[in-house]
C-alpha cells in the first residue's frame, strides 16, 4: 500500500439538477503523475464532476480534496483560481484578439516579456512552434486546440482537467499529441482527470479508468482489469462488440451449444448471459461434417455457417449463424482469412475470456 497523500480526492461528491441526481456520489483519487479517465456515455456526468473539481460549479454533497487539504465542501469553499487546477474544456476557447503566443502567456504571472522562453517551449511541446504570431481565427480546429493545451499547461498546474481535448485532431496527430502530452505531464507529476467517452483513448491514457452510468462510477480500475473482468453485460459492450450466448441454469450449469458452462450461486431457473468479445471465438474449417475434439480449454465446437465477412485491414469480422438455433455470433480474425457466405465452419469459444451474468443484471 501506498502511503502518499493523492494530489486531487473527491469523497462522495453529488450535484443534482431539478431534482436528478447527474453525479451520484462519486468518489475519486489521483496521485501525482497519475491520468484517471472518466469514461461513460454522452449525459452521464463526467463534465459536471469536472466543473466541480474546477470550482465553477458546486456539488450538494460531498468533498475535495488537493494534496490532502480541504478545497471544497459544501460550506467551504476555495475560489477555482486558487487551486492549482489547469482546464481544458468540450468548449475551451481561445482569446480570438491575441495571439497564438499571448494566448498561451495569458494564464503566466509576471511581464509578457518574461514568458518569451518558457511559451517557445511550450507551442514546441505541441508542435505549433512558427505559429506564435498568429491569430486563432487563422488556426485549424486542431491546431487551436494544441494551442489550448498549451496555454492550460503554461502555469504548471498540480492538476490538470481535461475534457474530451484530443477529439478535433486527426488520427496520427493525435496519437503523437496524446503521447508526448502524457510525458509533458507524467514527467512534472501532474495529477490528470481526463474525460472521454472513447475506450480506446481511455485505454491508451489513463493508470485508471473510472466507468461512469447515470452519474454513478460503476467501475473503476486499471485498464486491463476493467477490459478483462467487467462488472455487467454493458461494461463489457462498452470496450468492444460482444457476443451474447443465453441460457437457464439448471443445477449450477447452463448448456449451450458449445458445452455446459458453470454458473457459481445462480439458483435454478435463472437466466443468463454468457459475454464474449469476437476476438475471443475460435474457428476451424468443416472437415466431412466433423469438427475438432472438445478440450477444457475451448469446450465444445459447435457448427456455424458464414453469413459474411468484412474485410477490415489487419482483421476480417465474420458473421456466423448457427446450425443449433438460428442464432448470430460475430468473430474477428486475422485479415489474410475472408471466408465466402454459406461456408460451414466450427466455432470455439475460450472459456477463460467469458464472462456469465444473471440477465438483467446492472451495476448501480
Ligand atoms: N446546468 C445544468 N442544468 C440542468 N441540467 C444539467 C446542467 N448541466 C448538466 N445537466 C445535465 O446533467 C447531465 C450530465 O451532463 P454532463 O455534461 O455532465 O454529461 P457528460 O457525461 O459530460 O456528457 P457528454 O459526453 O455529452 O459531454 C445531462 O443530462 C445534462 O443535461
Ligand atoms: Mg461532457
Amino acid at each position: 500500500m501506498s502511503t502518499q497523500t493523492p494530489r486531487l480526492e473527491i469523497r462522495n461528491i453529488t450535484r443534482q439538477f431539478n431534482g436528478r441526481a447527474v453525479v451520484d456520489d462519486v468518489s475519486l483519487s489521483v496521485m501525482p503523475g497519475q491520468v484517471t479517465c472518466l469514461l461513460g456515455p454522452s449525459g452521464c456526468g463526467k463534465s459536471t464532476t469536472l466543473r466541480m473539481i474546477a470550482g465553477v460549479d458546486m456539488q450538494d454533497a460531498g468533498e475535495i480534496y488537493v494534496d490532502g487539504k480541504l478545497v471544497c465542501d459544501t460550506v467551504f469553499r476555495i475560489p477555482p483560481e486558487r487551486r492549482s487546477i489547469g482546464m481544458m474544456f468540450q468548449d475551451f476557447a481561445l482569446f480570438p484578439h491575441l495571439t497564438v503566443a499571448q494566448n498561451v502567456a495569458f494564464g503566466l504571472k509576471g511581464r509578457a516579456g518574461d514568458h518569451t522562453a518558457r511559451v517557445a517551449e511550450l507551442l514546441e511541446q505541441v508542435d505549433m512552434d512558427g505559429f506564435a504570431d498568429h491569430y486563432p481565427h487563422h488556426l485549424s480546429g486542431g491546431e487551436q486546440q494544441r494551442v489550448a493545451l498549451a496555454r492550460a499547461l503554461a502555469p504548471r498546474p498540480a492538476i490538470l482537467l481535461m475534457d474530451e481535448p484530443f477529439s478535433g485532431l486527426d488520427n496520427r496527430l493525435r496519437d503523437e499529441i496524446r503521447d508526448h502530452t502524457l510525458s509533458v505531464l507524467k514527467s512534472a507529476g501532474t495529477a490528470v482527470v481526463l474525460v472521454t467517452h472513447e475506450p480506446e483513448e481511455a485505454m491508451r491514457m489513463a493508470d485508471e479508468i473510472a466507468l461512469m452510468r447515470n452519474g454513478r462510477v460503476v467501475q473503476s480500475g486499471a485498464p486491463y482489469n476493467i477490459y478483462n473482468a467487467p462488472k455487467d453485460r454493458q461494461a463489457a459492450a462498452f470496450f468492444s462488440d460482444i457476443n451474447v450466448i443465453s441460457g437457464e441454469v439448471q443445477g449450477l450449469t447452463v448448456d449451450t451449444p458449445f458445452g455446459q458452462f458453470l454458473t457459481p450461486a445462480q439458483p435454478d431457473g435463472t437466466r443468463v448471459e454468457i459475454v464474449i468479445r469476437p476476438q475471443h471465438l475460435k474457428i476451424e474449417l468443416d472437415r466431412n461434417g466433423t469438427g475438432p475434439s472438445p478440450t477444457p480449454e475451448n469446450g465444445v465446437a459447435a457448427r456455424a455457417q458464414v453469413v459474411r465477412a468484412r474485410f477490415m485491414g489487419a482483421e476480417s469480422l465474420v458473421e456466423f449463424r448457427m446450425d443449433a438455433d438460428d442464432t448470430t455470433l460475430t468473430a474477428t480474425v486475422p485479415g489474410v482469412f475472408l471466408p465466402r457466405p454459406e461456408t460451414p465452419m466450427w466455432l470455439m469459444i475460450r472459456r477463460d475470456r467469458c464472462f456469465v451474468f444473471p440477465q438483467g443484471l446492472v451495476t448501480h
